[in-house]
């Protein structure tokens, strides 16, 4: 079977048992701060675990792309080293909410394997969970007695809680595990050896490849587990590794998921893959690997960047151009070339690749081509540290920092470059310095959560605000947090008229009400699906009636802001083109930032119609309709879907004129356009590569900007004494520029007449033509100039000049050459015996130096001191 037979057999498999096929959530996370990106199927069900939300369907199947690269589960370091880690992956899962358990969970996945994918039942492993007493958990006997009705007893093996007892995260939903393992050894080798022994032992041939989660409990922050209101099942399936033992490949990198992509880096390095452990072969696998995460990453919005989930992608493909550079002699971006490749290859199942093919590889290449100069400057300063150190053969822990921190080197390949040249890293060092780093970014993000205290079971905060920015209302849980050493609460409703963050939109602001009691509401963000109000304290009663209210100006502001957006989105695809994409959004009361595909800059005149075209909509007053229908409806109707929004069956489509602008948004909007007054572009910039940002005001806050523009146009009119502006401003301009050199001219036949002056002026003292003087000159650049003319003038100088430049003093010393050599002199060590005659310092460069001071006073004593240091010298 291909690669795409087998994931379709998967799919079907459970939809003729009753699942129902749905798409895989994004690869970076939204709405959860435990989480930056999906590291398993089960993230975008969480809700359904926990109670949270209830689910459509109670089966479902599907393919999701999983990263694991950062927090609870960090494959990195393993990915390309061996044959069957990666970054991104599609996990296959089947899910049971609270509907089928560990009976038809084991009969499938058994059926699956052995009667449908044909894996030979010798060459299967199963575990079962086998308690831990600590926790207070059985032996999971319910799954044993499951598995033996299929499968012979001396192939099913206990696990403790490391390997059999499973959990997303520090907290959330958790169970015991059953896992399936295929030993890919010879029938030759399996017998010699029993399998038996090789399952959880890293070995490359006995490989796990799906794991079944009996989701149970609850971790919570305290560490105890709470048992789940429902039982679920969770499965997943490592797509790559099935693949690899259908396809009997000894490495996943062998299969038809990923020969292609090695195929074309062969022909782009013209460098042959051997599959074995060479550096040359690590690096073909790491960048097979790694151009997937980042190109889907980038494809669900999350572009490389300095912090977070960016700084994570970005960190990936530095890892794979260090590789290539490093080991596969290539100075060039090449990931990027392998983006249509894959694109085509996942056109069916993720198709939010091909449709910004363009996007993403204009993103990698510039990053390649950004850190490819790094890389040179990086090395350069490796460079650098060898040639100064000239007993040590080490390279220091801060340097070594330095390098990985700034300049994106792995320690590895500081420590490689570092011993081809015969010196060591300082591993200690290295590894205190990112100690302290780490802890400082803890100090800076610490979030500090409680559990929550549910007050009403099944309260999770209803949105009535679409209508009502009032409403009576219960608080139905309640958590403290701690930022920053600060202690903060949030509070979830039953119903909020309060909307939480998304989309771009701000979240809300306002109050609640208890009784004689008002506490703010500073703002609102979504965990998952509950609407969560942060607030600074807890009121006396939180158990009493409140009032919720929103802040109606605040609001109304956002609103303006949200609807001209969308006109604004439209606007930018009429004038620019259907390539132009929404890339970001912020929209706030004050202003709204809206970023886009498009790969040049605004010209004046684009900006000029967009910012036209918007306005006419608005003038034409359009009803604002907003309705509630079935996705494949909307989409059907043209409506602008965003890649990397996750949308549920019915979405929410605000429609501003069908023909002209149709949404997937779940914002709020004004009902008619001509509410929002006005709009205007104020800045226009590029964000990233192949991403511009326009900045726009709306309403009131567009008013004030042209009310603050138009007075100023008038003072500058007043200022220009009626003359035209722009005319007066032009004449100015170059007027400046004409007095600018005559300034010049000036300055410099000064310095050449004081240059003459003094050069017929040296004193002979000891064989050396000695100056010193009080010059009269107003910048320390035509001072300098004066030292350097006179260098070129006199031989065998030494000079003392003294300025008063406006009211501070000023000394520079300048010393030939050949006398630097002959006796030594330094003029940055005198210029700091002379500067302290004006209370100052400074330093240079032996042949020249200067300084400034306090005491203008003092300007003759050092002047005449320099006479005395010559002469004692
Ligand atoms: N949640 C489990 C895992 O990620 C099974 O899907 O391994």
């Amino acid at each position: 079977m291909t690669s795409k037979e087998i994931r379709s057999t998967f799919l079907e498999f459970f939809e003729t048992r009753g699942h129902r096929i749905v798409p895989s959530a994004p690869i970076v996370v939204k709405n959860d701060p435990t989480l930056l990106f999906t590291n398993a199927g089960m993230n975008q069900f969480k809700d359904y675990f926990l109670g949270n939300r209830m689910p459509a369907d109670k089966r479902v199947v599907d393919t999701q792309k999983c990263l694991r690269v950062s927090g609870k589960h960090n494959d990195l370091e393993e990915v390309g080293v061996d044959t069957y880690h990666h970054t991104m992956f599609e996990m296959l899962g089947n899910w049971s909410f609270g509907d089928y358990f560990k009976k038809e969970a084991i009969e499938w996945s058994w059926r699956l394997l052995t009667e449908v994918y044909r894996i030979d039942p010798d060459q299967i492993y199963v575990t079962v969970f086998e308690g831990d007493e600590k926790e207070g958990l059985p032996f999971d006997q319910e799954a044993y007695d499951e598995w033996l009705k299929w499968i012979d007893p001396e192939r099913v093996l206990k696990g403790n809680k490391k390997d059999n007892f499973w959990e997303m995260g520090e907290t959330g939903p958790c169970g015991p595990c059953s896992e399936i393992h295929v030993d890919c050894r010879s029938k030759e080798e399996r017998e010699e050896f029993d399998g038996r022994n090789l399952v959880n032992e890293d070995h490359p041939q006995v490989i796990e490849i799906w794991n079944n989660v009996f989701m149970e409990f609850n971790r919570l922050k305290d560490g105890s587990l709470q048992e789940l209101p429902q039982k679920h099942v969770d499965t997943g399936m490592g797509f790559e590794r099935l693949v690899r033992v259908l396809q009997q490949k000894n490495s996943n990198y062998d299969t038809d998921v990923f020969s292609g992509t090695i195929e074309a880096i062969e022909k782009i390095c013209d460098i042959g893959y051997q599959g074995g452990d060479s550096r040359e072969d690590i690096a073909f696998r790491v960048l097979a690997d790694h151009i997937r995460a980042v190109s889907f990453a980038i494809a669900d919005g999350q572009l490389p960047s300095n912090t977070g989930a960016g700084y994570v992608i970005r960190r990936i493909l530095r890892r794979a151009v260090r590789y290539y550079y490093s080991y596969l002699q290539s100075e060039y971006a090449l990931l990027y070339r392998l983006v249509p490749l894959l694109s085509d290859q996942f056109k069916e199942v993720f198709p939010e690749l091909d449709k910004q093919r363009d996007f993403v590889a204009k993103v990698i290449r510039e990053e390649e081509e950004t850190f490819l100069k790094t890389l040179e400057k990086g090395l350069k300063k490796i460079d650098e540290v060898i040639r100064h150190s000239k007993e040590k053969t080490i390279i220091d822990g801060q340097t070594a920092f330095e390098l990985y921190d700034t300049f994106g080197f792995p320690i590895d390949l500081t420590r490689l470059i570092a011993s081809e040249k015969g010196f060591s890293v300082d591993e200690g060092g290295f590894e205190r310095e990112m100690q302290k780093q780490k802890e400082r970014s803890r100090a800076a993000t610490a979030i500090d959560t409680d559990d929550w205290v549910v007050l009403r079971e099944g309260g999770r905060g209803e949105f009535v605000g679409y209508h009502d920015l009032l409403i009576e209302t219960e608080v139905a849980r309640y958590r403290k947090i701690k930022v920053k050493d600060k202690t903060k609460y949030q509070i979830v409703l039953s119903a909020t008229p309060f909307y939480a963050e998304s989309g771009g939109q701000v979240g809300d602001q306002g109050v609640l009400v208890f009784g004689e009691e008002t506490i703010a509401v500073t703002d609102t963000k979504k965990e998952n699906e509950l609407i969560v109000h942060m607030v600074d304290k807890l009121p006396t009663d939180i158990n009493s009636k409140l009032v919720a209210q929103v802040d109606m100006q605040k609001r109304l502001n956002t609103s303006y802001n949200h609807t001209a957006t969308h006109l604004l989105h439209a606007a930018l695809k009429e004038v620019l083109g259907d390539h132009v994409g929404q890339k970001g959004s912020f929209v706030s009361p004050d202003i709204l930032r809206f970023d886009f595909s498009h790969f040049s800059k605004l010209s004046e005149e684009e900006l000029v119609r967009i910012n036209r075209l918007v306005n006419s909509k608005i003038r034409e007053n359009i009803l604002v309709e907003t309705e509630e229908m079935p996705k494949e409806k909307a989409l059907s109707l043209g409506a602008t879907a965003l890649f990397g929004e996750k949308y549920g069956d019915e979405v929410r489509v605000v429609m501003i004129d069908p023909a002209y602008s149709i949404e997937l948004c779940g914002g709020t909007h004004v009902p008619q356009t001509g509410m929002i007054g006005v709009f205007t572009i104020v800045s226009e910039s590029a964000v990233a590569s192949g991403v511009r940002r326009i900045e726009a005001l709306t309403g009131p806050a567009a008013f004030n900007y042209f009310t603050e523009k138009i007075s100023q146009s008038k003072q500058i009119a007043e200022l220009l004494k009626g003359s035209n502006p722009l005319k007066a401003i032009e004449d100015m301009i170059n007027e400046n520029h004409q007095l600018k050199k005559e300034v010049e001219k000036a300055t410099l036949d000064k310095v050449k007449t004081l240059r003459d002056e003094l050069a017929v002026s040296a004193d002979d003292i000891g064989g050396i033509n000695f100056i010193a003087r009080k010059v009269d000159l107003d910048h320390a650049d035509t001072v300098k100039k004066l030292a350097f003319s006179l260098k070129n003038s006199v031989d065998r100088l030494f000079l003392v000049l003294g300025a008063d430049i406006q009211g501070k003093p000023h000394l520079s010393v300048m010393i030939s050459d050949d006398l630097i050599k002959e006796k030594g002199f330094n003029a940055s060590v005198i210029i700091r015996e002379l500067a302290k005659e004006i209370n100052g310092g400074g330093g240079g460069q032996p042949f020249f130096a200067s300084a400034g001071g306090k005491n203008v006073e003092g300007l003759q004593r050092a002047i005449d001191k320099g006479r005395t240091l010559l002469v004692d010298s």
